[in-house]
């Protein structure tokens, strides 16, 4: 299985994906939580690349093209492999993030960025992926209370976006899932975090090897 967590800045995607890969993992799955980018440790340089807000000049095609740089050797060396060995695989972002942000909201052509979304990740589509989905003020709120709390030296240049930005984001996610309902699973993410965590857990039992559950 191959599962991937998606949504706007705050919409807690990654506490949930580490919240129900320990969830899974009590029910005797074997997988591998990880993340886009930076799920190797060259992912990891170029998500600092990414990330800095030192590059708000990097062009909208050098951006994307990390993004599939970065991906392209995350499916090889880390996705694949564990997927090879029956591994669940649970991923915080995946290529839905790029038609999302560069796509949508950056404005790179859609075909192009679909295709070398094609390319990177050489076929393989997630068999689910959660959207966490809620208003951006919401999102941009929890985003800013975490740097705080986690002493984060301002925001990434993703976080200094407008709002403008972040809601083509948001729109962006919904018409991706709208167009693909067979793996999409959209939850409310104005909702408390154990609320959630079992929303997205029941949509996942019956996928769970026979006899295994809570
Ligand atoms: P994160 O904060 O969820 O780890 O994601 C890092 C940032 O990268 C976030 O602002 C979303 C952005 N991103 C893209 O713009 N395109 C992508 O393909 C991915 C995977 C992330």
């Amino acid at each position: 299985m191959f599962i991937t967590f998606e949504g706007i800045e705050g919409c807690g995607k990654s506490t949930q994906a580490r919240r129900i890969a320990r969830r899974l993992e009590k029910a005797g799955v074997s997988l591998l939580l990880t993340r886009e980018p930076g799920g190797t440790p060259i992912g990891n340089d170029i998500r600092q690349i990414l990330l800095s807000s030192k590059n708000r000049d990097l062009p909208p095609l050098a951006e994307l093209l990390l993004y599939q740089a970065d991906r392209a050797l995350h499916m090889s060396s880390v996705i694949r492999p564990a997927l090879a060995e029956q591994k669940w695989v649970l991923c915080d972002r995946f290529f839905d993030a790029t038609t999302a942000y560069q796509g949508y909201a950056r404005g790179q052509d859609l075909h192009v960025t679909t295709r070398l979304n094609e390319i990177a990740s050489s076929g393989i589509t997630p068999d689910i992926t959660f959207l966490l989905d809620c208003p951006v003020t919401v999102g941009i709120k929890r985003a800013l209370k975490r740097n705080a709390e986690s002493e984060v030296m301002g925001q990434d240049r993703f976080e200094q976006e407008k709002t403008v930005f972040h809601e083509a984001v948001r729109n962006g996610y919904l018409d991706i899932a709208k167009k693909n309902p067979d793996r999409f699973v959209v939850v409310d993410a104005t909702q408390g975090e154990n609320r959630l965590e079992e929303i997205i857990f029941l949509a996942l039992e019956a996928h769970l090897p026979s006899g295994r559950s809570r």
